[in-house]
């Protein structure tokens, strides 16, 4: 058996679309477009694409986008007072603040300066708090993205026996609570798991978030497993994710590529996020589905 290829392009495609048809009865309503406020510090070369992909993303779903590009040697203070004016814009319904950010940086204080109310990374700890609780607000984006691929696949996931390999706050342990609401049975494996390939044969949804290329193998998946591979690692070889694909293809009912799998629906969410929080500012429905 060859598994079914996930096509996360495809999808994430058909969710932009979607959210651009909602995008224009708002505008017409409110008068004014969503806004995403993207702040890139520095000129890391592949955060400089991510900012590039996410304004174009935006600009194409009717969306406004303000992107504000400082330099490498931005002071904390410097960044909190951009943060603390774009809380205070009323166009601004999103902003991300693209990490990593230069090591003299206080990360951590600069996610706490951020509005919840238009965190659309869903980063800020009372976001990360809504979500243990069950609470509307905002989940981060590459989670979202590989639970839409999975329900897609899975319409009811309840009951479902689900393995998240790797416990970071921007996917596992996110990704973990979004199953556990799913009514799955949630297992978090990482780094000091004693035999993770015990846990991942029991799984009948693995989604794996490690960093380390090629870590998954072929022989631990369960027959007919949905395998999302969250993985982006550069290797001799080119782009590789967490899973060795083709062993994994073989056993599985469905896997993610890589690239061209989850990456995709991790702009389509912030998309996503941006619009529903346009609508919560405005006091309207987003009239978004489940399926969104
Ligand atoms: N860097 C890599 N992924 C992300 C993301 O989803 N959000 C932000 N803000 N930075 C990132």
């Amino acid at each position: 058996m060859t598994a079914t290829l996930i096509d996360g392009k495809a999808r994430a495609a058909r969710l932009r679309a979607d959210i651009a048809t909602h995008v224009a009865p708002f505008k017409a309503a409110t008068g004014r477009a969503p806004g995403l406020a993207v702040v890139l510090v520095g000129e890391d070369p592949a955060s400089a694409v991510y900012v590039r992909s996410k304004g174009k993303a935006t600009r194409e779903a009717g969306m406004e986008s303000f992107e504000h590009r400082l330099p490498v040697d931005t002071t904390s203070e410097a960044l909190l007072a951009l943060v603390r004016d774009l809380n205070v814009d009323p166009r601004v319904d999103g902003i991300l603040v693209q990490l990593p950010l230069p090591a003299h940086i206080d990360t951590q204080a600069v996610l706490l300066a951020i509005d919840p109310d238009k965190d659309v990374d869903g980063f800020h700890p009372v976001n990360a708090g809504r979500l243990a609780i069950g609470a509307a607000g905002f989940v981060p984006c590459t989670p979202l993205g590989c639970l839409l691929l999975l329900q897609d696949i899975h319409p009811q996931l309840a009951g479902m026996e689900a393995v998240v390999i790797g416990r970071s706050n921007i996917v596992g342990k996110p990704m973990a609570q979004l199953l556990l609401q799913q009514s799955c049975t949630v297992t978090v494996t990482h780094s000091r798991t004693r035999d993770i390939a015990a846990h991942v044969r029991r799984a009948d949804i693995v989604v794996a978030a490690v960093g380390i290329a090629q870590f998954v193998q072929g022989d631990w998946i369960k027959p007919g497993a949905s395998v999302i591979d969250v993985g982006i690692n550069r290797t001799e070889t080119g782009l590789v994710g967490d899973v060795d694909f083709a062993a994994a293809q073989a056993v599985a009912g469905a896997i993610t590529p890589v690239p061209g799998g989850v990456g995709p629906m991790t702009i389509a969410c912030l998309i996503r996020n941006t619009y529903v929080s346009a609508c919560r500012r405005e006091g309207r429905p987003d009239g978004l589905g489940t399926a969104s």
